[in-house]
């Protein structure tokens, strides 16, 4: 049987719990994410049966909906009172499930979502292109909403994370990037749809000049602490947990901060040990099991870890003062435990 005939029946998929620990915020906003994925289950028919199935596969996995719950947050702490919010709510994890299945070509994952990746289940170029049915279906979708300023900014955020993406591909193998240059790719390839989310939260509300860039700092900073920890449990946490293969950063030659903060605080032999590393993952293509654990250990011993942690906490801290700028309320109060969330998760 070819991939693009492999067994999956949309029906019999088992739903995943959702894994967000924040269950008061979850509550808060149940309704209305209740409404965002109905539109977007709307959204992901289609007549290609590979499309539908695939569609269904990776959103029906579930994942943190983190992006969508950030748009509705933001709407309503500043007082939105229409219904496009859930529109632009799918339309961001609509973004957010294509780039994920590009970057499961790129990176070679084979785990998603607690399952096998849509290209190990389908094939490369199935998960390309259905990843671009997603991206162009998106657009339709911001089109209905109909206002400039959103496509302005959603076109504009889409384009920085391909550039992201494209950045990160030429530092494979680079292990001396250093962190200037790291930072740009995550507030590229991850902070900049963080970013997006809560603009346009405060573009749907009409918020003032002010209002709108501070919302929208505060998406961008826990963007970058949302990849760092993500950084951080690529060396630290359990596959299983994780509902992705950790270490495969180190195994693709993908210099993350933990490496780079490694690099710097480690003896000559230890460093050279990593630094081999790394480029033998750009020679190989993927390094095995074998070969990334005791770089794994080097890392985590190297106190990388703890202080990409405390990077990560303390752009969640300045995130969180950004806030200052909305009314005290429910919705305000979430935006603060989704962001102090994001640096305690352990997937
Ligand atoms: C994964 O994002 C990609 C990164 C930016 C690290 P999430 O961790 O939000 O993925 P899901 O949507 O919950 O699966
Ligand atoms: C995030 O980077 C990818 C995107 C923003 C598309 P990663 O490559 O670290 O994400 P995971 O770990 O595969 O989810
Ligand atoms: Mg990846
Ligand atoms: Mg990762």
């Amino acid at each position: 049987m070819s991939q693009l005939e492999a067994p999956v029946s949309v029906a019999n998929l088992p739903q995943k719990p959702d894994r967000d620990s924040d269950n008061h915020v979850d509550e808060l906003i149940a309704d209305v994410m209740a409404t965002v994925n109905h539109q977007i289950q709307r959204a992901l028919q289609s007549d290609v049966v590979l499309i539908n199935q695939m569609g269904h596969y990776i959103i029906g996995a579930g994942g943190k909906r983190l992006r969508p719950k950030l748009v509705l947050l933001s709407a309503l702490a500043q007082g939105y009172q229409g219904n496009h919010h859930t529109n632009i709510a799918a339309v961001i994890e609509f973004i957010h499930t294509a780039t994920l299945l590009h970057d499961d070509v790129v990176d070679s994952s084979s785990m998603r979502r607690g399952r096998e990746t849509a290209n190990t289940v389908w094939g490369n170029e199935a998960a390309v292109l259905v990843g671009d049915f997603l991206y162009s279906r998106s657009f339709e979708m911001m089109v209905e909403v109909g206002q400039m300023r959103v496509m302005e900014i959603l076109s504009s955020a889409t384009n920085t994370i391909a550039a992201g993406e494209v950045m990160q591909l030429m530092n494979i193998g680079e292990p001396d990037i250093g962190v200037e240059r790291y930072m740009e790719v995550i507030s590229a390839k991850t902070g900049k749809l963080f970013e997006a989310a809560t603009q346009l939260g405060a573009v749907l509300a009409c918020a003032s000049t002010d209002v709108e860039q501070a919302i929208a700092r505060y998406g961008a900073r826990l963007g970058l602490a949302f990849q760092l920890i993500d950084d951080a449990l690529d060396y630290t946490a359990k596959s299983d947990e994780l509902g992705k293969n950790a270490g495969d950063d180190l195994a693709e030659g993908k210099p993350t901060l933990p490496l780079i903060y490694a690099l710097q605080s480690s003896d000559n032999a230890d460093a050279q040990a990593i630094r081999k590393a790394l480029l033998r993952a750009q020679d190989k293509g993927q390094l095995s099991d074998n070969e990334v654990r005791p770089v794994v250990e080097l890392v985590c011993q190297s106190g990388a870890i703890e202080r990409t942690v405390e990077l990560a906490q303390q752009q969640v801290e300045l995130a969180v003062r950004d806030l200052d700028c909305l009314p005290a309320g429910v919705y305000k109060d979430a935006l603060v435990a989704v962001a102090e969330a994001s640096v305690k998760r352990r997937f």
